[in-house]
């Protein structure tokens, strides 16, 4: 069996809407309390309107009363490696420590490769930076 995480982003890609790219994209990750929010990508016809998977997970998290970002995992097309995007790691910048774990999986839901945050955004700005 899958490990819930993975099998909530697996499920929320194939509701990604993505009739512009075909590249299919879903997120989910565990809030402080262990809950799990999923997201997908949403494109658009206005192509710059459309967003990531990960700013709908981080959305869901939100409005269900989570606080922070605990653990993530992300899926792409197949079996390439599907790291979130330049905007998307600060986004999850804002609710998640550097050392929270980012996992990568194929399309099937197999481990590609695990990051921490701060490996995929070094020597970030935060919120701690405005206090
Ligand atoms: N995409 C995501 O959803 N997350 C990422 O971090 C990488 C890119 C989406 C945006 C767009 O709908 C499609 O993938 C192609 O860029």
């Amino acid at each position: 069996m899958k490990d819930a995480l993975i099998t909530a982003a697996m499920e929320a890609r194939v509701r990604a809407h993505a009739p512009y790219s075909k590249f299919y994209v879903g997120a989910a990750m565990r809030d402080e309390n262990g809950s799990i929010h999923s997201g997908c990508n949403i494109e658009n016809a206005a192509y710059p309107q459309g967003w990531c998977a990960e700013p709908s997970a981080i959305s869901h998290l939100i409005m269900a009363g989570g606080k922070s970002i605990t653990e993530i995992v992300v899926i792409g097309n197949g079996t390439d490696l599907c790291t979130p995007c330049g905007g998307c790691r600060q986004k999850i910048r804002e609710f998640a420590a550097g050392d929270i774990k980012i996992h990568c999986c194929t399309e099937d839901g197999d481990l590609i490769r695990t990051f921490t945050l701060n490996e995929l955004l070094p020597f970030s700005f935060g919120p701690e930076n405005l206090k």
